[in-house]
């Protein structure tokens, strides 16, 4: 895989409703390294792929994700057209066709994920390296790190790249994941001393894309992955 490594993000979310499978399946056909998407859990305990804490701006329902029972929110419409899915039905929509890129968004997400990649490593043919687990919320990161020490894990930062690295140095992490307007050359060289790769997100304009090349980002997370 050439650098830097081409990330869809939630699924290809700029072309079809984020984070469902037929985003997933878009991301594939563009041709990507890498699929990020986010996870909550939901009421009846499985674990959820879906980016806001309430369901009201992309389906037809109105409340807080974690209200609702599995088999409620497959009663939702995303955009009139599509399902919430389950992180099991995108694990299975991926197939190992690329890197699978999970940001633990709602709490409690962090143990259901390690048991979920576990069982896919161990019974589907997965490998560690295909999975990166982010999370803005240090506890998350932190209690897969406590669980399962192999698991590659990356910080999210919108600010303070500083207390990133001293963090994602206590929990070993491979990368840290920075709002792609917090960096410059520096900055993403000095971590990349630090021996930690630089996965950059939202990446969509010419410009942008352009300017995170010039840095030698280690991975670009976009909304139009075929223009990366
Ligand atoms: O993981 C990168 C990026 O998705 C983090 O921000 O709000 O799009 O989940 P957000
Ligand atoms: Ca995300």
């Amino acid at each position: 895989m050439s650098r830097p490594l081409k990330f869809g993000h939630r699924g290809a979310k700029g072309y079809v409703a984020e984070n469902t499978v037929e985003s997933i399946l878009k991301a594939i056909e563009l041709g990507v390294d890498g699929i990020e998407i986010d996870v909550h859990k939901c009421k009846s305990g499985e674990l959820v792929v879906f980016h806001d804490f309430t369901v009201d701006r992309i389906t037809n329902g109105t409340g807080e994700i974690s209200s609702f029972t599995l088999k409620e929110l497959k009663g939702l419409m995303v955009l009139d057209h599509y399902q919430i899915p389950t992180l099991i039905e995108v694990l299975d929509a991926i197939d190992r066709k690329c890197i699978l890129n999970i940001e633990l968004k709602g709490k409690g997400t962090a143990s259901k994920t390690v048991g979920l990649i576990e069982n896919y490593i161990e019974k589907h043919n997965w490998n560690y390296n295909d999975f990166i687990v982010s999370s803005f919320k240090n506890e998350e990161i932190g209690a897969v790190f406590s669980i399962n020490k192999k698991i590659p894990l990356g910080v999210l930062i919108e600010s303070n790249f500083d207390k990133a690295i001293v963090f994602a140095k206590s929990i070993n992490a491979v990368a840290i994941h920075p709002d792609y307007t917090m960096l410059t050359k520096e900055n993403v060289e000095e971590a990349q001393a630090e021996g930690f790769n630089i996965n950059t997100w939202t990446v969509n304009t010419p410009q942008a894309i352009k300017r995170m090349k010039s840095y030698n980002v280690n991975a670009i997370i976009s909304d139009f992955p075929d223009r990366l």
